[in-house]
C-alpha cells in the first residue's frame, strides 16, 4: 500500500509518520517513510517550489513507493503534495494508493511556526527574508477532491491521529 499524505508545513505530517512507523513495527509489519524534506537533499535536489517542480517531486517519491509498495511494505510519501492534479495522477498509475489529508487550521500553523517559515513568509513585500511561495501563506494548496481519510492535527492528539491512521491502514 502507498499512502500520499498531504497538508501544509508543520501540520504534522513526519511527526505522525513516525509514531506509525513505529507502531506498525511493533506488528512486525513493514513500514517506509519517503519524507519530502529528505528525498529534496538527494533525488530531488534539483528542484524548487514551482508547480511544475513541486509534482516532479511527488512523481518521483511515488516511483520510488511504487516498488516498496510492489514488496509488500506500506510506504508513506510524506511531502505537502499540494495539488489535487498529481494526487489523481498518482492513485490512477499505482496500485493501492490511499490519499490521507493532514488537516491542521492555519492560525494553528503560524503558532507553531516549527521551522520559522510562517513568520518569514508573512514579513511585508520587499523584505530580504520574505519567502513569497510558502504554502498555504502565498502559494497554492488544494484541498482534496478525493481523499481515503481526514486527520485533524489541530483537534486531536497525535496518539489519537496515529491510532486512527493505524486503525485505517489495518482494515484495508
Ligand atoms: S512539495 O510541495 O514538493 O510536496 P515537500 O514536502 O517536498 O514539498 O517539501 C516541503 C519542505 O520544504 C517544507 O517542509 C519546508 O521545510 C521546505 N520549504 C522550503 N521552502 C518552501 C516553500 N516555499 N513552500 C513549502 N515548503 C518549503
Amino acid at each position: 500500500m502507498i499512502i500520499q499524505f498531504c497538508g501544509l508545513s508543520g501540520s504534522g505530517k513526519t511527526t505522525l509518520a513516525e509514531r506509525i512507523n513505529a507502531l506498525l513495527k511493533q506488528q512486525n509489519i513493514k513500514c517506509e517513510i519517503i519524507d519530502g524534506d529528505v528525498y529534496r537533499k538527494v533525488l530531488c535536489a534539483d528542484l524548487g517550489f514551482s508547480k511544475e517542480d513541486r509534482n516532479e517531486n511527488i512523481r518521483r517519491l511515488a516511483f520510488v513507493a511504487s516498488k516498496l509498495s510492489a514488496h509488500g511494505v506500506i510506504t508513506i510519501i510524506c511531502a505537502i503534495n499540494p495539488y489535487d492534479d498529481i494526487r489523481l495522477e498518482i492513485t490512477q498509475k499505482y496500485p493501492d494508493v490511499k490519499t490521507v489529508y493532514i488537516d491542521c487550521n492555519i492560525d494553528e500553523l503560524v503558532r507553531r511556526d516549527t521551522k520559522q517559515l510562517y513568520h518569514k513568509a508573512l514579513l511585508p513585500d520587499g523584505h530580504p527574508d520574505k519567502i513569497n511561495n510558502l504554502t498555504g501563506i502565498n502559494d497554492p494548496f488544494d484541498v482534496p477532491s478525493k481523499c481515503d481519510l481526514v486527520i485533524k492535527t489541530d483537534l486531536e492528539t497525535i496518539e489519537e491521529s496515529a491510532q486512527k491512521l493505524l486503525q485505517f491502514i489495518l482494515a484495508q
